[in-house]
């Protein structure tokens, strides 16, 4: 029987993280991956989509060439072209993986795993053969799975998760989307610019709802009304039939139920972590009601040697948090004193425009019972913006009133993406609006909105005009010497 320090279960974002850093910590590394290296992320999730949603921007772009005196003709979608072009950057990537494991001294094994005991692993591996693995230490990263709902089960032809809707060619002339969240959203909005129409289905009263700062949400809502998505909201998906060569969705609204038609039907309506499977169950892991494994701040099980992270280790369920907590269980393997110990996770919604926030909102920080000032910059002023011809949204900054120290910042626009980092940078190191006030961003660039947005939530933005305040002299807009 084959022994090693440290078995990864799952190759995405959170365990490939983790094998390498236990790797490079000395330990002999295992990694098993019953699908893809690179999981959902970087298969069928992130990556893809984000290939995705520049050809579709690139597209729409396009379109608008004549506003800034450029023509071009013959503007076509391939979308063989594109799908292959989109399977090249998930190859790249996966491949960088794969041999950043050989480089690493890492195993990895291609193959389904189930625990056996506490100590032992049983893997089914795709080559045919059974194996038994013992591992000192092992880190569960076998992530999460798309919700089905009654009425709707995945077939991969009328219903899609969003696996397949990703893969769509040719691109359908009418598509449902169950589920204004993320997923919904992001895939969504890219169709719609490939020329499908998109009715969106949200049985809550907003979209991406209870998620992120509701103002950045309405300029997202405002932008696909203007671009012509449906989006109906307190619609609760029933059912759906085929009418004649039409699929026939059935929903609960207000008003009753209403039927809309369609050639595809898309539900993105959650993730389920996959704690049910691997005899997680039957070896005592514990999992809370959610069904998310349950783990301390050094993302230990019960079990103790016993790791989780990621999707199945509850939410918020990034990649960017799965790959944290891969890097700190394999410190914490590797001895080292190792917590997750972050305050926030940012996050990003591929959205157009995008939406981008770390730490509180207004009404969270209020809450928290916090007197809190907000500061708001919008693109409309921000040179860079008006250059690149994506001037919509804005930049807002919350803030403790009483001490200036940074609570939230909540992004929507273009590239909110690149510009969230120094936002969660300025909250993990405690930084007031002076500190992001006074430092240098250079000019022309989006990142001068940051420090325009702390001018503001001070009273004292120089590109735009606020009306004067009683208290603004008081508030000091340069850092003290420190
Ligand atoms: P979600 O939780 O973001 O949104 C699901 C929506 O479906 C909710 O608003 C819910 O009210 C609605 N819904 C549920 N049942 C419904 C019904 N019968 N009819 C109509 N609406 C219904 O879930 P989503 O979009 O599937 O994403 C799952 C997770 O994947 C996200 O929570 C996120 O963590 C992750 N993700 C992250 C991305 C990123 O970081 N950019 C991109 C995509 C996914």
């Amino acid at each position: 029987m084959k022994t090693f320090d440290v078995c990864v279960i799952g190759a995405g974002p959170g365990g490939y993280v983790a094998a390498i850093k236990a790797a490079q910590l000395g330990k002999k590394v295992v990694v098993v991956e019953r699908e893809k290296i690179g999981g959902v992320c970087l298969n069928c999730g992130c990556i893809p989509s984000k290939a995705m949603i520049t050809a579709a921007h690139m597209f729409e772009k396009m379109s608008s060439l004549s506003e800034i005196g450029l023509s071009a003709s013959n503007i076509n979608v391939d979308m063989t072209k594109i799908q292959n072009w989109k399977e090249s950057v998930v190859n790249k990537l996966t491949t960088g993986v794969s041999g950043l494991f050989k480089m690493n001294g890492i195993e990895s094994i291609m193959g389904e795993a189930n625990f056996v005991s506490a100590q032992e692993l049983e893997l089914n591996c795709s080559n045919g053969e059974k194996e038994i693995i013992k591992a000192s230490n092992y880190i569960i990263a076998n992530g999460s799975r798309p919700i089905e709902i009654p009425g709707f089960n995945f077939d991969g032809k009328n219903v899609l998760s969003s696996t397949e809707a990703l893969t769509l060619n040719p691109t359908p002339k009418r598509l449902v989307v169950i589920g204004g969240g993320y997923i919904g959203l992001e895939i969504g909005s890219y169709l719609s610019k490939f020329g499908c129409e998109v009715t969106v289905l949200e049985a809550n009263s907003s979209l991406l709802s209870g998620v992120v700062d509701t103002d950045c949400v309405n300029v997202v809502a405002r932008k696909l009304k203007k671009k012509g998505v449906n989006v109906m909201l307190g619609a609760k998906a029933k059912g759906y039939k085929k009418v004649g060569n039409d699929l026939q969705v059935e929903l609960q609204t207000e008003k009753g139920i209403q039927t809309v038609l369609c050639d595809k039907i898309l539900v993105t309506v959650g993730r389920k972590p996959n704690s049910d499977q691997m005899n997680l169950s039957k070896i005592g892991i514990k999992v809370d009601q959610k069904g998310f494994v349950v783990v301390n701040k050094q993302l230990r099980t019960n079990i103790s040697h016993i790791f989780a992270i990621g999707d199945v280790a509850g939410q918020p369920m990034l990649a960017h948090k799965a790959s944290r907590e891969g890097i700190i269980a394999a410190e914490v393997i590797a001895g080292k004193n190792a917590i997750a110990d972050y305050k926030f996770v940012p996050a990003v919604i591929f959205t157009d425009p995008e939406i981008a926030s770390v730490g509180l909102t207004v009404e969270e920080a209020t809450q928290k019972g916090f007197e809190v000032a907000t500061g708001q910059f919008p693109y409309a002023a921000n040179g860079r913006a008006l250059s690149v011809m994506d001037a919509e949204g804005f930049v807002k900054i919350v803030a403790d009133k009483k001490t200036n120290v940074v609570l939230g910042v909540h992004i929507v626009g273009y590239e909110a993406s690149n510009l969230i980092s120094e936002a969660a940078l300025a909250i993990e190191m405690g930084a007031t609006l002076q500190d992001i006030a006074s430092t240098i961003h250079p000019h022309p660039t989006l990142p001068e909105m940051m420090m325009e947005a702390a001018e503001a939530a001070m009273g004292h933005p120089i590109h735009i005009f606020l009306r004067p305040k009683t208290d603004r002299a008081a508030r000091p807009t340069t850092r003290n010497a420190h």
